[in-house]
């Protein structure tokens, strides 16, 4: 184990050590160059040394550089020291942790993690939560518990019975509601389709003022911080609206609940808290390794309702939390360990810096870009930036250029109507040296598109 496991972090250490001076984008060799893993399945048994070297020498190079510090496509933050540091070592552990009596270390880390988390996030330290994979399952899971929420008020047990039969559940989303969220609905039976849209503002935002009158069981699904924009939904006024008829409010905050952790920005949440449930992502704003996302319930009992089991062979009574009542896998990674160890390595002030620092780098972009003759499609409040140059085709020559050229990596999206390149700061590793070479390189993309 020593020498294999030496020999993978000399790689690994080497791997990041390169993404400063690489092509953000993997060049087409090295994509061609992974032509050499379509072998047929060895029949006889490998060294682990050579096994890892293949990996390595044509696995890395075809690797985008995800984590470096000038990858700005979708919203993707990088893996800070300690929580990568973490991951190798809770790796070694390889802890399923799924029950307390079986796993106690890895359960009570991610309890205090999850109290960390409720803390930072501004959120009611009694909250319910789980550690799943991404804010899609993070969405999944406190849409499950709403749907029990919601149904156990007219006197349905959903879990039981299921919905053949059960009252009707209207679902009102915003226009421009997540995917995840939309696919998630679908998911619990409640139809991508059968739900109630309020038409959104220029930045996205659901306009509160078009909510229906709400009656019966009802989930509102609102958004803090739009995958384009970064804007955030009036929350806590649709929140007035919806717990008057006691329907549940619940919130996609992906990225944008991190908000919360910086003074600047923490004014973007107000009233995100009445909300009854939240998710967000880890592997995001927090910069944890892939995968990690996390769902929030004010009912703390709602969640296990949707999710737990019981059997004969699994210890499932303890004192302390069972991570797997409150998520749908049963086996399930010790995701909770480099939560812990992102926010215990940041603590509170390192993680307002992050947030700030990459919001501040948001401001820099639209400024600069503007200044060069970008035109800035979105009010830059968060770390989303959407930028178009001149028409749709002229902006998207200039995207694949910039992608063409390596320095950094942005993609492309329609908002509205009008393609933009949009740029998404997400990173701890990102400095303002960073923002300038592709602001530079951004600029020379426009123009020669
Ligand atoms: C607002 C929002 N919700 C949900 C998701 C889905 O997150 P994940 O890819 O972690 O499942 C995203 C991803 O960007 C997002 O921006």
């Amino acid at each position: 184990m020593k020498e294999i496991l030496t020999d993978a972090a000399t790689r690994a250490i080497c791997y990041l050590e390169n993404l400063e001076t690489r092509s953000v984008a993997p060049s087409g060799a090295a994509v061609a160059g992974l032509n050499v893993f379509d072998a047929p399945l060895p029949e006889a048994a490998c060294s682990p040394a050579e096994t890892l070297r293949l990996l390595d020498e044509a696995g890395s190079p075809a690797t985008m550089a995800m984590a470096g510090s000038r990858f700005f496509g979708f919203v993707i933050g990088g893996s800070l020291p300690a929580a990568l540091a973490a991951n190798w070592l809770a790796g070694a552990w390889d802890q399923n942790s799924a029950l307390y009596r079986a796993t106690p270390g890895t359960a009570f880390i991610e309890q205090i993690a999850l109290r960390w988390l409720l803390d930072v996030l501004r959120l009611p330290p009694d909250c319910g939560g789980a550690f799943v994979t991404g804010a899609t399952v993070a969405n999944f899971c406190a849409l499950a518990a709403a749907r029990h929420a919601v149904l156990k008020n007219t006197g349905w047990q959903v879990e039981a019975d299921g919905l053949f039969g059960a009252p009707p559940i209207t679902v009102i989303v915003g226009a421009e509601a997540h995917p995840s969220v939309i696919k998630s609905l679908g998911l619990l039976g409640l139809g991508r389709n059968r739900v109630v849209k309020i038409p959104v503002d220029a930045q996205g935002r659901m306009r509160a003022d078009a909510l229906p009158p709400i009656s019966g069981p009802t989930i509102v699904c609102t958004q803090a911080g739009n995958v384009n924009t970064g804007a955030f939904d009036p929350i806590a006024e649709i929140c007035r609206h919806a717990h008057a008829a006691g329907a549940w409010v619940h919130v996609d905050g992906a990225f944008g609940l991190w908000a919360a952790a910086a003074p600047t920005r923490a004014y973007l949440v107000e009233g995100v808290a009445f909300a009854d449930s939240w998710a967000t992502d880890a592997h995001k704003w927090l910069n944890v390794p892939y995968d990690c996302g996390l769902a929030f319930i004010r009912d703390a009992q709602a969640l296990p309702a949707a999710m737990a089991i019981t059997s004969e062979y699994l210890p499932t009574a303890s004192e302390f939390r069972n991570p797997a009542d409150f998520t749908p896998e049963l086996s399930r990674r010790a995701r909770g360990v480099e939560v812990w160890a992102a926010l215990h390595s940041l603590g509170r002030a390192g993680l307002a810096d992050l947030i700030e620092r990459n919001c501040a780098h948001a401001r820099r972009f639209a400024e600069k870009l503007s200044a060069a003759g970008g035109e800035i499609l979105n009010e830059v409040v968060l770390n989303q930036v959407l930028v178009a140059f001149g028409d749709a085709e002229k902006t998207k020559r200039t995207i694949d250029a910039l992608q063409a050229d390596g320095t950094c990596w942005a993609g492309i999206t329609v908002w509205q109507g009008r393609t933009a390149m949009r740029i998404s700061i997400s990173s701890w590793a990102t400095t303002t040296t960073d923002v300038d070479r592709s602001i530079a390189a951004i600029v020379r993309a426009a123009a020669a598109a």
